[in-house]
């Protein structure tokens, strides 16, 4: 029998674009059957999508900001929620719940003992009691903590998700995300749960919008179309010097974010590099993004031989040179976007939330082990009932 029932995700990732909120229809209990009624992205105003970089940044994250934060983004998290209701033809009461993945402020999921204890944490904010009272619907939020509470890196998440509705019994897949970070998932032929690889390959936009936020004094924040890197020159020398970073020594499970690949990184590029152009360093910053996933996938894919395809979402599968890039680091493996799997590249993490959502309030579980690390399956998220 079908069981549909309406769900908001909401996903507003390390790049502090904007907020993705995705109404879904899910259609059975495991969540694998649904279907994508309404999406829309919420572009942050520039000057707010600063203060959450600014929070993001060690060096800037102060407990006033990020406690401010908190509350302004559970407010606007809320307002793209009922948007996305409205721009559909529903009734608000028949959707059961939000799940909202939250602004990641902090990830440390390899942070050693302390006092005693493990000090492992990871930090999503945008508050969820706010996001229940303003739009009346219980919401689910602060998926990655229960991962780490059980040993896991929190990330990827989405890798559950990409099995549920990507595994093909004839094609060995793969399933890329680019968003500030860039995630991977492996899916053997015929393969189980327990079969999937998954982990973050490294960066993905966050080291290229750091680059045109500097090149244009703040004025872009992004390289629409791979404009600039099709106009300029891949350093490859300097490349490979970037990928001498220890974080690409880490065997999976492994995550990382803008501790390691933000702000401080970038100003740290742009002066170790003064001899190159700015837009010399975008377009090798593009290819080392490409380059970091074909590497990886080559040293911890089991079978990397027989991988057929590589399905690319997230803001970068909007970017042509980062495309051709890839196609042309991964030779023989077929690179297209989620679209060709018909999922919307652009809507797909915030389905995954919502889908998350979905199997926390059927009490199935949302991590997958051998992707995060964590010693067993759990339960993810908080529960905040509505009003
Ligand atoms: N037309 C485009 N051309 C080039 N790059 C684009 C284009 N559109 C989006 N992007 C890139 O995608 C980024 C946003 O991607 P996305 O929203 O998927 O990432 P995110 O918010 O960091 O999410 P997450 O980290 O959770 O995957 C932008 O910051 C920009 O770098
Ligand atoms: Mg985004």
């Amino acid at each position: 029998m079908r069981n549909d029932a309406l769900y908001v995700g909401l996903m507003s990732g390390t790049s502090a674009d904007g907020i993705d909120a995705a109404l879904v229809s899910i259609e059975n209990e495991s969540g694998s059957e649904f279907e994508l009624v309404a999406f829309e992205t919420t572009a942050y105003p520039n000057d707010l999508k600063q203060e959450i970089l600014s929070s993001c940044d060690a060096r800037t994250g102060t407990v006033d900001l990020i406690a401010r934060l908190d509350a302004v983004l559970g407010q606007w998290f809320a307002n793209a929620a009922l948007s996305v209701i409205a721009s559909a033809d529903i009734d608000i009461k028949t959707v059961r719940a939000i799940g909202s993945h939250g602004q990641t402020v902090h990830h440390l999921p390899d942070a050693g003992e302390w006092f005693g204890v493990p000090a492992r944490s990871t930090l999503q904010i945008g508050n969820a009691s706010v996001i229940a009272e303003q739009t009346g619907i219980q919401t689910v939020s602060d998926f990655r903590s229960r991962d780490v509470a059980v040993g896991g890196q929190g990330a990827p998440l989405v890798p559950l998700i990409d099995y549920l509705v990507f595994a093909d019994p004839e094609k060995h897949r793969a399933l890329l995300n680019v968003g500030g970070i860039a995630n991977v998932t492996v899916l053997p032929v015929g393969g189980g749960l327990d079969s999937v690889t998954a982990f973050d390959t490294g960066p993905g936009n966050v080291i290229i919008d750091g680059l045109v936020h500097r090149m244009t004094d703040g004025a872009e924040g992004f390289d629409q179309d791979g404009r600039i890197a099709l106009g300029a020159r891949i350093h490859e020398e300097v490349l490979r010097k970037w990928l001498s970073h220890p974080y690409f020594e880490l065997q999976p499970p492994r995550s990382t974010g803008r501790e390691v690949f933000g702000g401080a990184y970038v100003d740290a590029l742009i002066e170790r590099h003064a001899d190159v152009p700015l837009p010399d360093l975008i377009a090798t910053a593009t290819a080392f993004t490409a380059e970091a996933v074909a590497e990886s996938l080559r040293a911890y894919t089991p079978d990397f031989d027989r991988l057929d395809e590589l399905h690319v979402s997230g803001g970068g599968s909007l970017n042509p040179f980062l495309m051709s890039q890839l196609q042309e680091r991964l030779g023989q493996i077929q690179v297209g976007s989620t679209d060709d799997l018909g999922l919307s590249a652009e809507a797909k993490e915030a389905v995954a939330f919502a889908i998350l959502a979905h199997r926390t309030l059927n009490g199935l579980p949302g991590n997958v082990p051998s992707a995060t690390g964590a010693s067993h399956p759990v339960v993810l998220g908080q529960i905040t009932p509505a009003p």
